[in-house]
This record gives structure tokens, sequence and C-alpha cells, in this order.
């Protein structure tokens, strides 16, 4: 198991510093510096808008409901004519702490991955053509990308990194969890310390990591006993094509997590309690008691942090010229 390297690596970051968490192998989330507000201003109402897909319904915040977690909270998800996605959607809080975007990280980067749902036929069903054509149709839109960008016309480079910037803002710093590293004792209970001592012995953290608790690594699902999984996905392999990579996923972030049920890239595991007996079957030969388990899910609950808030962003009203929405094709 890799999981030595990682909290070598970690060590060694911090090695200059003298900070209340510098000996832990998690640490606190710190709130976005260098943004591009007006990117960011264009990027939430993106975000937000159903006019990016076919069907004129279908969001970024459909699938990745900002008011739960940045997720749907389902097995899998209902893309473009009540399609049964094949997976089950990440978290886009905390998403640009990932060293890659999707489960097995196809996606370089927050940019790279924004352009992807919009023309996927099970999701938002769009081309990026049809996208470009509904913005240009608003004059608020094209006003507004050109006083971003600078030039005349809108295009899908624009579009993704204006998502990108805003998706950025998306940290949730401050958790109960975070208040402890940072020096305050009181902020967790003595169960939830014990819940965080286990994580740390039992070797989870060996895994889930830095700032994001995971999100750094690709890792085996079922690294001492198999998992039967109940989706086609095939992890990393499908990108590199090493069979080595057969299986392995993006360890997921464990930031939130209470809020961003149900996990596993398949969505089988319906509560926290399932998760962490699956993970300490599956990836440490660990079988928890009912005591353990609870202390664990206690010190996983800390991880919630202060979620995204901001103004609901009112759309640019859709023009005579604006191309229909096609909700039922
Ligand atoms: C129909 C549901 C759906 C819609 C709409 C959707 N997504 Fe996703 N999103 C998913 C699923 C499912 C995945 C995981 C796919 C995979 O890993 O193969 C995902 C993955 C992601 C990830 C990667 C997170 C991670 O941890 O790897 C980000 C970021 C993201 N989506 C942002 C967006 C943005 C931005 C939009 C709008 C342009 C969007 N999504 C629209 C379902 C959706
Ligand atoms: C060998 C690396 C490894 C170790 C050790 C490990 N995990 Fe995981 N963890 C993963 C991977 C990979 C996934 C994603 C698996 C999947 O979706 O198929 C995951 C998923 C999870 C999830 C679900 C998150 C989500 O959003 O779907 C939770 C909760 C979790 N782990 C907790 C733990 C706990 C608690 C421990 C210790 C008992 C632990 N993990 C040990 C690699 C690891």
């Amino acid at each position: 198991m890799k999981k030595h390297t990682h909290i070598a690596l970690i060590l060694a970051f911090v090695g200059g510093t003298s900070t209340a968490w510098s000996s832990e192998p998690i640490q606190p989330i710190s709130p976005v510096k260098e943004i591009n507000l007006a990117q960011v201003e264009l990027g939430k109402k993106l975000y937000f808008d159903p006019r990016l897909s076919k069907s004129g319904f279908i969001s970024c915040n459909s699938c990745h409901n900002l008011s739960m977690g940045g997720t749907d909270n389902l097995k899998t998800s209902i893309g473009h004519n009540w399609h049964q996605g094949p997976i089950n959607a990440p978290t886009v809080l905390n998403s640009s702490l990932n060293l890659a975007q999707f489960w097995d990280g196809r996606a370089a980067d927050l940019k790279e991955q924004a352009g992807g749902p919009i023309a996927n036929p099970g999701e938002m069903a769009f081309t990026h053509t049809l996208a470009l054509d509904v913005l240009a149709s608003i004059p608020a839109y094209v006003t507004e990308f050109k006083q971003v960008f600078g030039n005349a016309d809108i295009n899908i480079d624009q579009v993704t990194q204006a998502i990108a910037e805003f998706e950025k803002t998306l940290v949730t710093p401050n958790s109960r969890f975070d208040q402890w590293l940072l020096g305050n004792k009181d902020a967790i209970t003595a169960d939830e310390l014990a819940g965080y001592n286990l994580f740390k012995e039992s070797g989870c953290s060996g895994c889930h990591n830095g700032a994001a608790v995971g999100g750094n690594s690709y890792q085996k699902m079922g690294l001492v006993e198999p998992y039967k999984a109940n989706s086609p996905a095939e992890g990393r392999v499908a990108v590199t094509g090493d069979e080595a990579d057969r299986f392995k996923f993006k360890v997921p972030t464990l930031r939130n997590v209470e809020l961003t049920y149900p996990y596993f890239h398949d969505g089988e595991a319906e509560t926290l309690t399932e998760a962490v007996n699956i993970m300490g079957r599956v990836q440490l030969g660990k079988k928890f008691t009912k005591a353990e388990n609870a202390k664990i899910v206690a010190f996983l609950k800390t991880l919630t942090g202060d979620q995204p808030s901001f103004q609901l962003p009112i759309l640019p009203p859709s023009t005579d010229r604006t191309p229909q929405p096609k909700p039922f094709e």
C-alpha cells in the first residue's frame, strides 16, 4: 500500500511550519484567495442556467445541487430524457483540490471537466455549438462575456473558464474539525476525537488525507477483499490502458461526507455506517465494532464545513431569437 509515501509527502510539505496541525495527515481548508470575481459571477449564472441543456431543464446544479452538498443524493444521476446515469455524481464542493476530475481522473482540471456534461447525451444532451447559440441570442450574456473576456464572440473556452472559476469558490472552510486542527481543542467531542484516532490508526488516512481528506491519489477499490460493484465502471484503466489500474478510482474527498450520500462510485452504500464498514473490510481487512464504527462516523461528520453562500443568480431572459428547448426529444 502507498499509505506511508502519502503521509511522508504531506509531512515534508508542512515540515517547515510549526502550526498546530503540522503532525496531522489532514490539513485545514483555506478560503479561496486568487480569484477573478467577474468570471465567478458569470460562471455562477452559467452553473445555474438550464438553457445549456437540450431540454432547457437540466443545469449543473440539477446534479450538483449546492443546497445539498454539491450532489444529487441519488445512487446514480438522472440525465436528459430521464436517462439513468452509470455512476454516482461526486460533489463539486472542494473539487478544485482534486488531482484531476471524475472518478477515473479523465479530465485534468475543472475547466476541461466543465465542457463534458453539456455535450454528454446522457446528461445535458446538448452540443457546444447549440449552447453557444443560446447564449449569443441573449444580449445580457453577450454584454457580460464581452466585459469579462474582452472579445466579441462567446466561445466554449470562455464558458468553461467561467464555470471553473466559479467552482473554485466552492470550498468549505471552518468545519469543526478544522477549528480543532487550528488549535481549538473544544471544537470536537471526545467521541469524535476517538473516531479520528481510529481513522488514523486503522489506516484510513493512508488514502484519505490532505486538505480534502482524499482527492489526491487513485487507489484500488477492494484492496484486500474484492468489491462487487453494481456499475460497469472500470476505473482508471479506462484512461491509462494499464491493467494494473483496473478498478482504481480517485479517492473521494471526505469533506462534507455527511451531506454527500449515497456513497461509492456505484452509490451502493446508503449510509455512512455502511460505507465505513465496507471500507474497513475491503480496504483494510478490519471489522469494526458498532461502537468503533459510530465513533468514526461521528468524526466524519465533523468534516462538514461552511457551505457556499451567495445570492441566487437571476438569469437574463431568453429572447425571440433564442432556440427553443426540446425537453421531450
Ligand atoms: C445529469 C447529471 C449531471 C449534470 C447535469 C452535470 N454533472 Fe457533473 N458529474 C455527474 C456525474 C455522474 C459525474 C461523475 C462522472 C464520472 O466520474 O465518470 C460528474 C462529475 C463532475 C465533476 C468531477 C468531480 C470529481 O470529484 O471528480 C465536476 C467538477 C462536475 N461534474 C461539474 C459539473 C458541471 C460544472 C456541470 C455543468 C456544466 C455538471 N457537472 C453537470 C453528473 C452531472
Ligand atoms: C487503500 C485506500 C483506501 C483506504 C485505506 C480507505 N479508503 Fe475510503 N475510499 C477509497 C476509495 C478508492 C474510495 C472510492 C471507492 C469507490 O467508490 O468505488 C473510497 C471511498 C470512501 C468513502 C465514500 C465516499 C464517497 O463520497 O463515496 C468513505 C466514507 C470512505 N472511503 C471512508 C473510509 C474509511 C472510514 C476508511 C478506513 C476504515 C477508508 N475509507 C479507508 C480508498 C481508501
